[in-house]
C-alpha cells in the first residue's frame, strides 16, 4: 500500500534548494535521505511531513493529495498517522518524561510500552523533568513518544545524532523492527552512510536533485 507519494517537489529559500523531487514510500518500507549539510534534507523532510508547503509539486498521503484535504482531515492525519522525530525534540519541558509519554498515550489510545522504555534505557529516568535529562535521554524520550503513538509513517531527522554509536544502533533497530512488524514506513534523514544503507532504499540530495543510490 502506498503511504506517501511526492511528485515534482521544488523549493527555494534564499536560493533554490531542489527541484523535481519525486519519491514514494510504501507499507513496511524504510527510506534514507543523505546529502551534504545545507543541501536541504531537513527542508525536504518538513515538506514531506506536511509542516512546510513546497513552492511546487504535490504530496499525497495514503492516496489522497494534501492540498485536497480539509484542515480537519489533515490535522487528524497529523495527530494519528504521522510521527515526527526532529532535531529539536518538542517535548513539553515543564513535564516529566513520563507525562510527555502520557500525552501520546491519551491522544493515540495506545498503552505506554514498558519494554520499549527498557530497551531505550530510559525506564530509570522516566519520572524526571525533561529539563533534567541529557540531550541523548531527551532524544530517546521523544523516540519513545513517537513509537507509543504508533504512526503509519515515521519522519526522522538525525534521530540518533545525540547518541553514542552502540545506543544509536539499538535505537535504529527499534525503528526497523517497528516498520517491519507493523508494516509501517519510515523516512530517515542522516549523514551516516552506514546507517542509511540499512534502509531498503537510499536517496541522495545533491546538485539540487534527489537521486536513488540504493
Ligand atoms: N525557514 C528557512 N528560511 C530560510 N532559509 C532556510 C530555512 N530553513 C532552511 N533554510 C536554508 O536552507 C538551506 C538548507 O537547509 P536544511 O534543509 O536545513 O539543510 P540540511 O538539513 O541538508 O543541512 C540552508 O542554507 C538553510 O539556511
Ligand atoms: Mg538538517
Amino acid at each position: 500500500m502506498n503511504l506517501l507519494s511526492a511528485n515534482n517537489i521544488s523549493h527555494t529559500f534564499e536560493y533554490k534548494l531542489f527541484s523535481d523531487v519525486t519519491l514514494e514510500l510504501n507499507s513496511g518500507e524504510t527510506i534514507a535521505i543523505i546529502g551534504m549539510s545545507g543541501s536541504g534534507k531537513s527542508t525536504l523532510l518538513h515538506i514531506l511531513s506536511t509542516l512546510l508547503t513546497p513552492d511546487k509539486g504535490n504530496i499525497s498521503l495514503f492516496g489522497q493529495e494534501i492540498r485536497d484535504m480539509s484542515k480537519k482531515d489533515l490535522s487528524e492525519i497529523k495527530r494519528h498517522d504521522l510521527g515526527l522525530i526532529f532535531q529539536s525534540h518538542y517535548l513539553f519541558n515543564g513535564f516529566s518524561a513520563y507525562e510527555n509519554l502520557e500525552v501520546a498515550e491519551i491522544l493515540s489510545q495506545n498503552k505506554i510500552d514498558e519494554i520499549l522504555l527498557k530497551r531505550l534505557n530510559i525506564n530509570g529516568v522516566i519520572q524526571n523533568k525533561v529539563t533534567k535529562l541529557s540531550g541523548g535521554q531527551q532524544q530517546r524520550v521523544s523516540i519513545a513518544r513517537v513509537l507509543t503513538k504508533q504512526p503509519k509513517i515515521i519522519f526522522a531527522d538525525e534521530p540518533t545524532g545525540n547518541l553514542d554509536k552502540k545506543t544509536a544502533g539499538e535505537v535504529m533497530q527499534l525503528f526497523f523492527e517497528y516498520c517491519k512488524e507493523k508494516e509501517r514506513g519510515m523516512i530517515l534523514v542522516t549523514h551516516d552512510e552506514n546507517l542509511a544503507h540499512k534502509c531498503q532504499k537510499v536517496y541522495k540530495l545533491e546538485d539540487k536533485k534527489l537521486q536513488q543510490v540504493q
